[in-house]
């Protein structure tokens, strides 16, 4: 069969390399790819918000299943522009992308379908916002509505800071702003918890801890994600219970009651409270860096579970799971996440030989002239898995020393919570 992934990130390097481990798998193809796809795949240099090429590409190429990767082109439609024209996609509609792509419809389907939520206000001015600020109670949350990679999110510690957080959003930093959300701040401990749907059967697809503030100890602005591991010390039977009745099942049937269904990976952004689920967010694809850590621990072949589903026959399939831990450690070009420069050489790389269950996954990597150099913000995703997270990070560190990239940073402290150091 011939694959094709959308995407140029950590994740997509992992889902590719997960893929390239089936025999049923002859080429994959990969739209753009960086350096660390390069390697197993062709990638295809293409502007992926530009459906009409990638679709000629595809219909080409004779690729059979198209995986998509990040956000932006699920909300802007391509699955629906894709299955139109008979080609087989894994990921959701346009409008099931919308529990992604607009934070204020998912606050309006919780409150209709009663499920766990911070209490929350919608407002459409600056002068509403302001005032209902005035009188609230601190910390408190404003949020821009719509994709904004991380960003568009404001935890106020004082009337100042909310102030800060209107006029920024209002003024456009993320887009015209018609509206803003303003949600009660959840004190708990967060959890990423993902399932794959075919549109008729649903299976949890494991559990993630991301750390998504920039400095060590949870500081500093936010980022796509510094580091991961996987599972989440939260996970466990009732709480999976919870999750899947009080929040996943009454979202699905929400989509059903709009003539829709959920197709792909649907990732639940949590906070648990004394062991209730509150949904912060969806996201309507894999967390990155989260599926980095997720996919080395499925022990069933990944195409098959990709091809089931795409043929909506994955209650024919069993997951299977290796019983390990796993931990990824996000390397950074310096500055990241403000300005940082690019078109750093990366060194070592074909040195360092890996064995099954250590992983370097490429994010913002390019490759010329055989020479590998930093692309992006996020650069290399050092992966490891092993019988404890302890050991996991260990071997990290150890591949991270290896090759001693001088031109970027990483976050020592990944997995503080579940390591005593
Ligand atoms: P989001 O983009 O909605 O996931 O928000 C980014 C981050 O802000 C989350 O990962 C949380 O750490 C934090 N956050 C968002 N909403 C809340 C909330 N209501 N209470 C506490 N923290 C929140
Ligand atoms: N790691 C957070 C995300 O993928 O949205």
């Amino acid at each position: 069969m011939k694959v094709g992934i959308i995407g140029s990130g950590g994740r997509e390097h992992a889902l590719c390399h997960a893929i390239k481990k089936s025999n049923k798998v002859d080429e994959i193809f990969c739209f753009p790819g960086n350096a660390g796809t390069n390697s197993i795949a062709v990638n295809v240099n293409l502007d992926i918000s530009n459906f009409k090429s990638i679709e000629e590409y595809i219909l080409k190429n004779k690729i059979e299943i198209i995986v998509i990767g990040p956000e932006q082109p699920l909300v802007d439609g391509i699955v629906d522009h894709l299955e139109e024209k008979k080609i087989k996609v894994f990921g959701p509609n346009k409008l099931a992308s919308k529990l992604e792509g607009s934070k204020i419809f998912t606050k309006n389907l919780c409150k209709q379908y009663n499920i766990p939520t911070a209490n929350f206000g919608i407002f459409e001015n600056k002068e509403k916002s302001l005032k209902f600020l005035h009188n609230c109670k601190f910390p408190i949350v404003v949020k821009a509505d719509g994709l904004a990679a991380g960003k568009g999110v404001y935890i106020c510690e004082n009337n100042k800071d909310g102030f800060i957080a209107v006029e920024e959003i209002f003024n456009g930093k993320f887009g015209i702003a018609k509206e803003i959300l303003i949600e009660e701040f959840l004190d708990g401990e967060e959890m990423s918890f993902f399932i794959i749907s075919d549109g008729k059967d649903i299976k949890k697809f494991g559990t993630a801890q991301d750390h998504k503030k920039v400095g060590e100890g949870d500081v500093g602005p936010n980022t796509g994600g510094m580091g991961a591991y996987s599972p989440s010390r939260l996970e466990n039977e009732l709480l999976d219970k919870k999750i899947l009745k009080k929040i996943i099942e009454p979202t699905l049937k929400a989509l059903k009651n709009m003539n829709t269904n959920f197709k792909g990976f649907l990732y639940a952004g949590l906070m648990i409270v004394k062991n209730e689920p509150y949904l912060i967010e969806y996201n309507v694809r894999m967390g990155d860096p989260e599926c980095q850590t997720i996919l080395p621990r499925l022990k069933t072949d990944f195409f098959e579970v990709l091809n089931a589903t795409v043929n909506e026959k994955l209650n024919q399939i069993k997951l299977e799971w290796f019983n390990t831990k796993t931990l990824s450690i996000v390397q950074c070009s310096k500055g990241y996440p403000g300005t940082y420069e690019k078109n750093k050489e990366i060194k070592n790389l074909e040195h360092v030989v890996l064995n099954e269950d250590e992983f370097i996954f490429h994010a913002g990597t390019k490759i010329d002239n055989s020479r590998v150099f930093s692309n992006g913000g996020r650069v290399l995703n050092f992966v490891a898995k092993a019988e404890s997270f302890k050991k996991s990070k260990s071997i990290v560190l150890n591949l991270i020393k290896k090759i001693n990239w001088k031109d970027g940073f990483y976050r020592k402290d990944i997995g503080y919570k579940v390591i005593d150091e």
